[in-house]
């Protein structure tokens, strides 16, 4: 008998690398999904649809997650979420409604129905005070958005449930995790994709940025999916960290990205008046739009992987060049 998988979320960055490895590993695959009508971009660019059982939720509705969890899955993943910090600034409660309120009726479902069942809960870096050194598990807690607030909640939620009814329950403090197939909400993939334009069209005009100095600890998507995988099947249920442990300001992260397409950057200005033109052209690229900077956005935080590597022998296998590299490849197959 194959093992039984379900993972919330599965049509989105994460989920879909997880489904797509959980697929190759011979399990059978279940996802929850908001609507059966639009076939998922990301599964159908991994091949995999027709492999995938898909289940139609409202994702706070607690007797419908009961009628899911009673499928006896032997692994949950739970990754579905409102995963903006942006949007849960303007949307609180309905982050509230997502993250917390979905997390423990998942909780309190496999515990009333499915108590076997080993569940994975995607929390965040967003959750850990920076601070000189990399963080690892044990790193003073922090919220400084709705968003990491939801998240705080509900590791804290799955702590309880696994402490107090001996369910086997792994929080996982992902730190920052792109790819190709990221949405340009996110600014990895806003930059990777307004470069790619500027490339393409000499007449284009630059875009617009906010924190450019803001800094975070990027990794490989596939590669967090690899060790989320690993995190359920360890003896012990317990939390980890996944990060490369390498700092990044989001400047550099464009200047690495519009060196790989054949830009200079050269940067100009402070604050609100920075500017990105290219050396060769004097093109500008990008400017600042305070719209998009964060009341608060703490600086100084790169992860502390160690228990992920000496537990689950983990480590992340893509470059930070060949992510953005990856990154570039596609989005240039999208728009051609
Ligand atoms: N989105 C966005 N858009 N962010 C910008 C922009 C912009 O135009 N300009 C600068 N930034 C800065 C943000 O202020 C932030 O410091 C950084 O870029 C990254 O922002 P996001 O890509 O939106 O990601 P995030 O770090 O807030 O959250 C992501 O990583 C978390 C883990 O650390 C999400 O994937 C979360 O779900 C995840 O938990």
């Amino acid at each position: 008998m194959p093992q039984k998988a379900l993972i919330t979320g599965i049509t989105g960055q994460t989920g879909s690398f997880l489904a797509k490895q959980l697929v190759e590993h011979g399990y059978e695959v279940h996802g929850t999904t908001r609507s059966l009508g639009n076939l998922p971009w990301r599964l159908q660019h991994f091949g995999i649809t027709d492999d995938i059982h898909l289940h139609k939720l409202n994702a706070t509705n607690f007797s419908e997650i009961t009628e899911i969890a009673a499928h006896k899955f032997d692994y949950i993943f739970h990754l579905a979420a409102e995963s903006s910090v942006a949007s849960s600034l303007k949307q609180p409660t309905k982050t509230v409604m997502a993250n917390v309120v979905q997390t423990t009726a998942w909780l309190e479902a496999i515990k009333n129905v499915s108590p076997e069942c080993r569940f994975f809960n995607a929390v965040s870096s967003e959750v850990l005070k920076a601070s000189e050194g990399p963080l690892d598990e044990n790193a003073p807690r922090s919220a400084k958005n709705p968003y990491a607030v939801t998240k705080l909640a509900s590791m804290n939620m799955a702590q309880v449930f696994r402490e107090s009814f001996d369910l086997y329950i792994v929080n996982g403090l992902l730190f920052n995790h792109e790819s190709e197939l990221r949405d340009d909400r996110f600014v990895t993939a806003k930059i990777i994709r307004n470069l790619c334009l500027l490339s393409k069209d000499p007449k284009l005009a630059p875009f617009e940025l906010g924190n450019v100095l803001a800094e975070r600890d990027f990794s490989h998507a596939e590669d967090f999916a690899r060790g989320i995988v690993a995190s359920l099947h360890h003896e012990i249920p317990q939390d980890y960290v996944f990060a490369s442990g390498v700092l990044c300001s989001v400047k550099d992260f464009f200047d690495t990205a519009a060196r790989q397409l054949g830009f200079e950057p050269q940067w100009v200005g402070e604050g609100l008046e920075m500017t990105c033109r290219d050396g060769a052209t004097g093109r500008a690229l990008v400017g600042i739009n305070p719209e998009y900077y964060r009341p608060i956005d703490e600086l100084g935080k790169a992860g502390n992987a160690t228990r992920a590597h000496t537990c689950l022998n983990w480590t992340p296998t893509v470059s930070f060049e060949d992510m953005i590299g990856r990154m570039i490849a596609y989005q240039r197959s999208r728009i051609e």
